[in-house]
């Protein structure tokens, strides 16, 4: 993305209700904490533990967060090495950025190579169980333009439109964002954004292969337990799978 683009984009997604003040009292003692896809370090930039890194692979995104007084570092959440961490975050989705399971599976390896011995991955999405069983493809017509926000930027308003395409086999949305100066008016930025969703009962054995154990897995930044029927969110806290090995 442009800067301009990460700037529109961020306008739009400006994170789930209460997700910034859960990651800062999750991480509140930790020494040093590791947000992977920080954007322009939405909550990474209002963490209060000793030490943030957070790791961006978009230019646009990171030129924001410089120009916000938060600088991300530019990398790749599949694989990087930045030291040892307490705490590796992933808020608001950033894990269904993650399009093929080889990724997502590389991500979460390189999260096993980062955590320190007793450290945390904790990362929250929409849940996706109950949209994935119920809905039809026809929900989602190739042509269907809805008005999702209106915000204003530089000034003046603008209308933002989303078209989402949905592949059930894929487990994967992709969303195309129109802004427009008003109703069939001139577009003046266009952005995909591809997302492969998980389904709950699949985490504690993909995690398992990466290393890791599933430690809990909610469904609010509350703490209530995960339900596929009615839970809004996913939030999951995992450990290395040799924690409980180092507490013995
Ligand atoms: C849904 S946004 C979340 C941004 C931020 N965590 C927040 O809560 O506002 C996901 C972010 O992950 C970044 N991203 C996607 N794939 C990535 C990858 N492979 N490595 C690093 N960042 C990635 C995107 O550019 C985007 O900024």
């Amino acid at each position: 993305m442009t800067p301009e683009e990460a700037h529109l984009y961020a306008l739009v997604h400006d994170g789930a209700p209460g997700d910034v003040e859960f990651y800062r009292t999750v991480t509140a003692d930790a020494g040093r904490v590791l947000e992977l896809g920080c954007g322009w370090g939405r909550v990474a930039s209002q963490l209060a533990c000793g030490e943030v890194v957070g790791l961006e692979s978009d230019p646009g995104m990171r030129a924001v967060g410089a120009s916000r007084g938060f600088t991300p570092v530019e990398g790749d959440m599949r694989s990087f090495d930045l030291g040892t961490f307490d705490f590796v975050i992933i808020p608001f989705t950033g894990i269904y950025c993650l399009l093929s399971e080889d990724d997502l599976l590389a991500c979460l390896r390189s999260v096993r190579a980062a955590l320190a011995p007793e450290g945390r991955l904790v990362f929250d999405a929409y849940a996706a169980d109950r949209f994935h069983e119920d809905s039809l493809p026809e929900d989602y017509p190739d042509d269907l333009l809805e008005l999702v926000a209106e915000i204003e930027h530089a000034g003046e308003p603008l209308l933002v439109y989303e078209r989402s395409t949905w592949d059930k086999d894929a487990q994967r949305v992709d969303a195309h964002y129109v802004y427009e100066r008003e109703h069939g008016g001139e577009v003046i930025a266009e952005i995909e954004i591809g997302h492969r969703y998980l389904l709950s009962e699949t985490l504690e054995p993909l995690l398992a292969r990466a290393g890791l154990s599933l430690l809990a897995m909610r469904g609010s930044f509350d703490g209530e337990p995960f339900d596929t029927e009615t839970s809004g969110s996913l939030v999951v806290v995992a450990c290395r799978d040799d924690a409980g090995a180092l507490e013995a």
